[in-house]
């Protein structure tokens, strides 16, 4: 979809659809409906007056123009009242317009800049949450599909139409970033849809391949031997069972100062979770392929750096493998020596991903990183006692942890915390290892990231826990059925805040 920055009216403006978002509870029509409602002869004040639209939340109405206006069709949806507006209200309008608009097989469509108080956000910002929610609400996935009615039918292009007196660049520079944004998670849901007899580990470096192509970006793989070579014990753990050989990828953007020390991001990435010897279920088991979420966020993350060309040097890494089941597999019982020269029981194979972030954090260290951030599919726990509406946050470090908690909430992607006392440490410990892999049956989550925190090195270090949100059961305004990629904003708009939102 492409999308466009426009300055022009709403009466004069042809497209397929023009999309006006309309608060509740207004005594008077917006300043744009009213524009259109005198030259349509009051429809829009009679469509009020009958209570067939109120401007509730994704509320929609369309009505056809019949060429009154250079529109074909004006769509209303509503974004609620304008005292409880916030930016993820818009995000939702956008991505139910983005839904109606392909229900009518419509190719274009212009959104007028809706008026919003400067306290929810300015212009840029605004446009930045509609672009998202337009791209994130026409997101679909069909490769797989040979005969989809819908093939090719694909919108062709969202405009933001501003008025004549709005601060364009603003709002052009906005929409850029939300495009960025957007893609990227798209791009996450794509790899996370992908099955993982497509999206093996050889295929995710190929994936971090091409992002290398970007400016400033450079890729390092490590490869089976030279794992062996380090001791990365965990990772070659966990990939024992199955026929793709593992894979560590470090990807660096270097947008900053030599000297700049970089954020790193490491996110799991197991291309298929079986369970391995330690088998799961059958039941949802597919859904298994999405468990290299973390790691294609991160992926999406140091190529959205690259695109908004940030000031910032940053640092993706990667333990990529299967966890399958097989003759040569780890066994409950098996003991590994992990990277950071520790030794880790594995009591469970289900419980790999903390295997192998663990030697990625403990790589971490020879960056001597500004800050590390961990992001990881990891406790079913975490579902328990999250639901599917927050991410689960622990860490060393509370400005970090704040600096999250405060791009989650811009993103729409938040996080809440969950404590990491080492008082847990007791559910860890193993008669004949340094620690166990599994704590037991309470509080999964927090010994999760509690075992990761033996691996850290000196900096400061925060855990992302996204088992919670990274698949959805059903269809969302801009949240797709399936893989979500939540997550990927939320670390893309931390190294956004790092910058002061500046974009060059
Ligand atoms: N990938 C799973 C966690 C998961 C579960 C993610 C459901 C998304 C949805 C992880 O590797 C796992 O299997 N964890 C185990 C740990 C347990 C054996 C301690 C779990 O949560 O059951
Ligand atoms: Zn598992
Ligand atoms: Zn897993």
């Amino acid at each position: 979809m492409n999308i466009q920055v426009k300055s022009g009216e709403p009466t004069t403006t042809a497209t397929d659809v023009l999309v006006c978002l309309d608060f509740e509870k207004e005594k008077t029509l917006g300043k744009h409906i009213k524009a259109l409602d005198r030259t349509l002869d009051g429809q829009f004040t009679a469509l009020f007056k009958s209570g067939e639209f109120q401007g509730k939340p994704n509320q929609t109405t369309l009505v056809h123009m019949n060429g009154k206006v250079s529109a074909k069709r004006i769509l209303l949806v509503g974004v609620g009242s304008r005292e409880d507006l916030t930016l993820e209200r818009l995000r939702q309008a956008m991505g139910t317009a983005v839904k109606r608009v392909r229900q009518v097989k419509a190719k274009t469509f212009a959104c007028v800049m809706p008026d919003v108080p400067k306290s929810v956000g300015h212009a840029g910002t605004v446009a930045q949450v509609l672009v998202e929610g337009a791209i994130l609400g026409d997101y679909r996935f069909t490769e797989y599909r040979t005969n989809d009615a819908e093939n090719g039918k694909t919108i062709q292009s969202c405009t933001l139409l501003a008025s004549k007196d709005s601060d364009l660049t603003e709002i052009k520079a906005g929409a850029q970033c939300g495009q960025v944004l957007g893609e990227a998670t798209c791009f996450v849901r794509d790899l996370c849809n992908h099955p993982a007899n497509v999206m093996t580990p050889s295929r995710v470096v190929a994936e971090a391949r091409k992002i290398a192509r970007e400016s400033k970006i450079r890729l390092k793989v490590l490869e089976k031997r030279d794992m062996e070579k380090l001791g990365m014990g965990g990772l070659l753990g966990v990939s024992r069972g199955s026929i793709e050989p593992p894979q560590f990828i470090i990807l660096t953007y270097s947008g900053g100062r030599p000297t700049q020390k970089p954020i790193v991001f490491v996110g799991k990435t197991v291309t298929f979770d079986s369970g391995g010897i330690s088998l799961k279920p059958s039941e949802n088991m597919e859904q298994m392929k999405a468990d290299m979420t973390g790691g294609a966020e991160v992926l999406a993350t140091v190529r959205a750096a690259s695109r908004l060309k940030l000031p910032l040097n940053v640092v993706g890494i990667l333990p990529v493998t299967e966890n399958m089941p097989g003759g040569r597999a780890t066994k409950p019982g098996d003991i590994l020596n992990m990277l950071s020269g520790k030794t880790v029981e594995v009591q469970n194979t289900d419980a790999e991903g903390r295997l192998i972030l663990a030697d990625g954090l403990a790589y971490a260290s020879r960056l001597k990183p500004a800050c590390v951030i961990d992001i990881a599919t990891l406790t079913g726990a975490c579902i328990v006692a999250l639901g599917q509406f927050a991410i689960g946050l622990l860490g060393t470090d509370d400005s970090l942890k704040n600096d999250l908690r405060k791009a989650g909430d811009g993103a729409g992607e938040r996080v809440w915390e969950l404590p990491l006392w080492d008082d847990y440490f007791e559910q860890l410990k193993s008669d004949v290892a340094d620690m166990r892999n599994i704590g037991g049956r309470g509080g999964g989550t927090i010994t999760a990231a509690l075992f990761l925190k033996q691996f850290i090195g000196d900096y400061p270090w925060a855990h992302l826990d996204i088992a919670s949100t990274d698949w959805s059961a059903s269809e969302r305004a801009y949240i797709s059925k399936g893989p979500t990629g939540i997550g990927t904003r939320l670390l893309i708009q931390f190294l956004l805040n790092k910058t002061n939102g500046s974009v060059r």
